[in-house]
């Protein structure tokens, strides 16, 4: 979070022309004007291509200073929350965590992900992309990352009751400019 803090203005316009991939096909399963929860949305780039495609967005981010940046690109406010703070119970249809939850400390990955399902609508779907790895640690900018193996990944999914939970792999970079393999995981509530 002191990273975000103090770069936010420097992350959020390196982010700005960098939507990710996922999302076009993420949007596609929901119905027009679906309810969307962005977790961790950073810079807000993300947000403003759902609502600029007419869906019902609720925009976040933990870090003070970088729902601020958001709030610039979106012009419309954007919610400081913590992902262990999210109370809200069956009011999403689509929930977008893309390379957020990846700074979750390992020991409570589990409990947000138990928010996360609870605020899903009955078949509500869930994405979220983590950067690989066999162990938690740091990058070069301190920033904590849990790196988990997929199937540590799953373990932490499986608790909870979901129609389906997909898992694909990529090769991909980031803000450190390292190739790095990523998990993309989609996740849909049970009816
Ligand atoms: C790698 S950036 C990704 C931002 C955006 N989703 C994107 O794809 O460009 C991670 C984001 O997660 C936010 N974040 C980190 N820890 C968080 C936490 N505990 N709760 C909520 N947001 C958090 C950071 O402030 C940052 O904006």
């Amino acid at each position: 979070m002191n990273f975000y803090a103090a770069e936010a203005e420097t992350y959020s316009l390196h982010a700005r022309g960098a939507t990710s991939k996922r999302l076009d096909p993420f949007l596609a399963t929901l119905p027009a004007g679906a309810k969307i929860l962005e977790l961790g949305c950073g810079g807000g780039q993300d947000s403003l291509v759902m609502l600029t495609r007419g869906f019902d967005v609720t925009s976040t981010d933990g870090s003070p200073e970088m729902a601020r940046q958001a709030e610039r690109l979106l012009g419309r406010p954007v919610t400081v929350l913590p992902f262990d703070q999210l109370e809200q119970a069956d009011i999403y249809q689509g929930i977008w965590a893309n390379a957020c939850l990846l700074h979750v400390p390992r020991p409570k990955l589990a409990l947000v992900l138990a928010r996360i399902h609870r605020a899903l609508k009955p078949g509500g779907v869930f994405y979220a992309s983590f950067k690989a790895g066999a162990a938690e640690g740091r990058d070069r900018f301190q920033r904590y990352y849990n790196y988990p193996s997929r199937e540590w990944l799953m373990s932490q999914y499986t608790p909870l009751v979901w129609m389906s939970v997909e898992i694909d792999e990529n090769s991909g970079g980031g803000y450190d400019g390292e190739t790095t393999a990523w998990l993309h995981v989609t996740a849909v509530r049970s009816a």
